[in-house]
């Protein structure tokens, strides 16, 4: 019988955390239960850092971006003395149900704490869209919307002084956010930790781009690969263009979630509480092809990412 359940988000922000968190709490008033925020993630769980949630706690965070609940990472509780500690919070507060909303380190927790009959469910959130069991993450949508944003500024000033622009996106060994801001804003070239990258034929090509009267080029490095400077670096030494870096950074995890990451949040927020209130625990809330899911967390961590081919293949075939 679960009669309280808590909440908590850990590791990088993703912009919808919120909404998750909106999900759960009012999911959880819904049916009549408690629930509890955990602030900072597992820390504050090894810290008993919680705050009672209602319906009205979480009015108004569906737009914002950040969590309202905080976020870490904690060395502590990578520890059987962290975890321990943290299965006693939970006991000590009655909670008969944990949802995690984070990355791939936060599902590890997740499983982890379950060896202490704590019981789980995860959501993914994070910017970098890597992790295997899902097709889909909150935030990578409003990140691509953010980078995208400012990458099309960059196109303006590079076009006038005929410039090339190298921009560093984040995705950690990931280059699932880079393909899909680089064909969203038409690069030269998207450079990704998962496939080589054919450096002469670049060059060739942005030397054949000169003759034919076109100058400017935008570059996505996802930071997997390298830094954008070491790139710049190459391309001034064998093309001569000049060249200019940015590093898009931190901002890729801010603003107002958008529609998709609202909506998809909100989904799994209901999901993961619906999961636990019929006992299905130590689960991980999946997007499928056929829909949302929910699937056992330690068969989930042992999937392995499964490289978005055709996608990578349509930007090959449109950077010319
Ligand atoms: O996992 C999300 C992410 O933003 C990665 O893309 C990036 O490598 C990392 O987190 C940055 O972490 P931090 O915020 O700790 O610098």
């Amino acid at each position: 019988m679960v009669k309280r359940i808590a909440v908590l988000t850990s590791g990088g922000d993703a912009p919808g955390m919120n909404s998750a968190i909106r999900a759960v709490v009012r999911t959880a008033a819904f049916e009549g239960i408690s629930c509890l925020g955990v602030k900072r993630g597992f820390v504050g769980l090894v810290n008993g850092d919680v705050m009672e949630m209602n319906p009205r706690s979480v009015d108004g965070i569906n737009l914002k971006g950040g969590t309202m609940l905080y976020t870490a990472r904690s060395p502590e509780f990578k520890t059987e003395e962290g975890l321990r500690k943290a299965a006693q919070t939970c006991k000590y507060l009655g909670i008969d149900g944990l949802v995690c909303i984070g990355g791939d380190g936060t599902f590890r927790g997740a499983r982890d704490l379950s060896r202490y009959d704590v019981s789980t469910v995860a959501i993914p959130a994070t910017i970098d869209n890597d992790i295997a069991c899902t097709r889909y993450s909150i935030g990578f949508d409003t990140a691509c919307n953010t980078a995208i944003e400012a990458i099309d500024k960059l196109r303006d000033t590079m076009q006038s002084h005929e410039r090339c622009s190298v921009v560093e996106v984040m995705g950690r060994n990931s280059g699932s956010l880079a393909m899909y801001v680089g064909i969203a804003c038409g690069a030269s070239a998207i450079l990704i930790p998962e496939r080589e990258t054919n450096f002469e034929e670049l060059y060739e090509r942005m030397r054949m781009a000169r003759i034919q009267g076109r100058n400017h080029h935008i570059i996505i490095v996802a930071e997997g690969v390298g830094t954008a400077n070491e790139v710049a670096q190459d391309i001034i030494e064998h093309t001569g263009v000049e060249t200019r870096v940015t590093v898009l950074g931190h901002v890729q995890r801010g603003g107002s979630p958008t529609a998709r990451d609202r909506v998809a949040a909100t989904r799994m927020g209901v999901k993961a509480v619906n999961a636990l209130l019929e006992g299905r625990t130590n689960r991980v809330i999946c997007f499928k092809d056929k829909g949302i899911i929910d699937q056992d967390i330690i068969e989930a961590l042992d999937m392995s990412h499964e490289f978005h081919q055709e996608l990578y293949d349509v930007a090959i075939q449109v950077a010319r």
